[in-house]
């Protein structure tokens, strides 16, 4: 795992839009994986600019989104079709058709499972996958104790997630206890994953996720066997890893050819 250790989440999210716009440069028809929540908006602001000022071209990319709500559909404020059209989608250009994210309304969810499975490999893989965490060290909606080989499935929520996700709901009891997410073997699958993570709040588990042993409980673990991946932190974020000194010191003499 690369850690990257920046000031603020805009430096971090600076960080992560240089190597998609490096990807997306080299590879036009590019493969993106991406994620919702708060820690991906300055992410998608950057992203934005980019394709307005420096004509970043989103064109000829296909995107699948992490995972969706069980129950509800495009329309609805909390849905996370609704949240990728509002805060992305509708400020770049990429085609509709090339644009997927489960299906919270899915009839029969095991069959829209593996048919989202296989339009990733159809799609030729994921080039590039964003990723945030939870506060309970999951990605995507894989919680703990989710296999670290799953692939697109129903997933229940914790208590603790669907706490912190009340946010975007008109009331706590509103939040959905079933998602569709991307395994974690879907996840490592990517040829390259960024993970960013802000506030003190996500501490404990970044630190658990690069120093910690692998293992179910903290689903992030599962990073540690993937060859490429770039965590990009901010200060509070960092501040529970022990090798903080180190990483630091790896960033400061990365070789120029290394960096994007
Ligand atoms: P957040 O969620 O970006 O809203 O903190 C991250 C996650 O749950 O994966």
């Amino acid at each position: 795992m690369e850690i990257i250790i920046t000031p603020d989440p805009a430096s971090a999210s600076k960080e992560a839009a240089r190597f998609l716009a490096a990807l997306l440069r080299k590879k036009p028809h590019a493969v993106l994986g991406l994620a919702t929540g708060g820690t991906p908006l300055p992410l998608y602001r950057e992203l934005i600019r980019m394709h307005r000022q420096e004509g970043l071209d989103f064109s000829r990319c296909t995107t699948f989104n992490l995972d969706e709500y069980v129950g509800l559909g495009a329309e609805h404020p909390a849905s996370y079709r609704r949240f990728m059209q509002e805060h992305l989608f509708a400020s770049l250009n990429i085609p509709p058709d090339h644009i997927r994210i489960p299906d919270g309304l899915a009839a029969d969810i095991p069959a829209h499972c593996a048919a989202y499975e296989q339009a990733i490999v159809e799609a030729g893989g994921i080039d590039a996958q964003i990723l945030g965490i939870g506060g309970d060290g999951h990605i995507g909606f894989n919680e703990p104790t989710s296999s670290l080989g799953s692939r697109t499935r129903l997933k229940t929520l914790t208590v603790r997630t669907r706490e912190d996700n009340a946010r975007f709901f008109a009331s706590p009891g509103e939040v959905p206890h079933h998602v569709i997410t991307m395994g974690i073997g879907t996840i490592l699958d990517a040829r390259s994953l960024v993970l960013l993570a802000f506030g003190a709040a996500k501490a404990e588990a970044v630190a658990a996720m690069v120093e910690g042993p692998i293992t179910a409980m903290v689903p992030a673990s599962a990073l540690q066997m993937h060859p490429v991946v770039k965590v990009l932190l901010d200060e509070p974020a960092a501040s529970k890893l022990k090798r903080r000194g180190y990483y630091r010191d790896v960033f400061a003499h990365k070789p120029e050819w290394q960096r994007w």
